[in-house]
């Protein structure tokens, strides 16, 4: 048995995490050799609520599991923490945006960036799912400034997994069989499902899935209003989904995979994105909680006004962002 990974959680007592701390306590995103200490950090309001799912983790009997610590104190939340899972901020209603959480949510990511900073192992690792997840994990990355920003990242999986199983239920195969689909940009329904590259075990994808009538008003909007369809349909914003997403991300990134996989990571300039801005790139992960920008898989013409469109979504959150988080003279 190696030693135990302290993972915090946080928004614990709310639905993805429900669904998504038995993946993480059974061992199937750590591994089965992998004993982990839980702290799960929620707002005093949701204590009882959040003591309630201590009290059916413990009745899990996870062997793996060797501490389950309750907080609502932020900097207790990130005491020498190994990996950071930050679920916790106010989800989209039916008929908002994600963009419309913005500040709202920006401010909790400033404050545990400032605790991450301050109190996390500086190995530590951080999956951002919190919406808008692409820019609270840019305001958490310049608040948390000791920690390298390749160590932070945040989650297009989901968006990934769908567009997956959308061709998958097309072709009539296994999702497992449909590699190299990509996802750039904005986790918004400004994102750019990409399916320029996908192949199947047979080989690339049949010309009327690259048909570019059924990209622009089948395929892409279906997967860019996901997340809106299960709201509508649920009155709740996606949790299963959610939290198998999270699981497929840390177990990739920790555990390494031969697939390409979409992950939102800070750019550092490639395919022209502007340095620092939080972009879903197709990645490969090497394990340990490294990976690297798919190199060289550019866009064709037709996905280049998608590209545009989705990064200035970014370049305007980002300014939006810092210009309430940061006083105006750093501006
Ligand atoms: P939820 O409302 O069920 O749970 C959120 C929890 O966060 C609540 O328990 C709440 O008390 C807690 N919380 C609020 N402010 C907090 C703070 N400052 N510190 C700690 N905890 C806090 O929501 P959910 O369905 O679990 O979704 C969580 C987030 O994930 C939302 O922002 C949602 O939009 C987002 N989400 C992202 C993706 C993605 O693919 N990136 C997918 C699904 C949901
Ligand atoms: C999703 O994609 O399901 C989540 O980001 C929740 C939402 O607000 O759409």
């Amino acid at each position: 048995m190696d030693m135990p990974m302290r993972v915090t959680v946080t928004g614990a007592a709310g639905q993805i995490a429900y669904c998504l701390l038995p993946f993480l306590a059974r061992g199937d995103v750590f591994g089965t050799d992998q004993p982990i200490e839980l702290v799960l950090l929620d707002i005093e309001e949701a204590q009882t609520s959040l003591r309630g799912v201590v009290m059916e983790l413990e009745d899990g009997a996870y062997p793996l599991v060797s501490v389950i610590h309750c907080t609502s104190n932020v900097s207790e939340a990130f005491v020498d923490c190994d990996v950071a899972v930050l679920l916790g901020a106010f989800p989209r209603k039916l008929g908002m945006e994600r963009r419309d959480l913005l500040l709202q949510n920006a401010a909790i990511f400033k404050e545990q960036g400032e605790a991450i900073h301050k109190y996390a192992k500086r190995s530590v690792r951080v999956l951002v799912v919190g919406n808008p997840a692409n820019t609270n994990a840019a305001v958490l990355a310049h608040f948390a400034s000791a920690i390298d920003k390749k160590q932070i990242t945040a989650l297009s999986r989901l968006d990934q997994n769908r567009a997956t199983s959308f061709i998958a239920n097309e072709l009539k195969v296994s999702p497992s069989v449909v590699k190299n689909v990509f996802v750039w940009g904005n986790h918004s329904n400004t994102q750019y499902p990409d399916l320029f590259h996908a192949v199947t075990n047979r080989g690339p994808l049949p010309d009327w899935l690259r048909d570019e009538n059924f990209l622009r008003e089948k395929f892409i909007p279906i997967i860019q209003e996901r997340g809106a369809a299960v709201i509508k349909a649920r009155k709740l914003s996606s949790a299963m989904s959610a939290a198998n997403a999270v699981a497929d991300h840390l177990r990739d990134w920790f555990a390494g995979t031969q697939d390409v996989v979409n992950m939102v990571v800070c750019s550092d300039g490639s395919y022209g994105i502007r340095k620092g801005i939080f972009f879903s790139f197709p990645c490969y992960c090497y394990g340990n909680g490294t990976f690297e920008i798919v190199p060289h898989f550019p866009w064709d013409a037709f996905g280049d006004p998608y590209i545009q469109r989705t990064k200035q979504e970014l370049y305007k959150e980002w300014d939006q962002a810092f210009a309430t988080l940061l006083p105006k003279s750093s501006l």
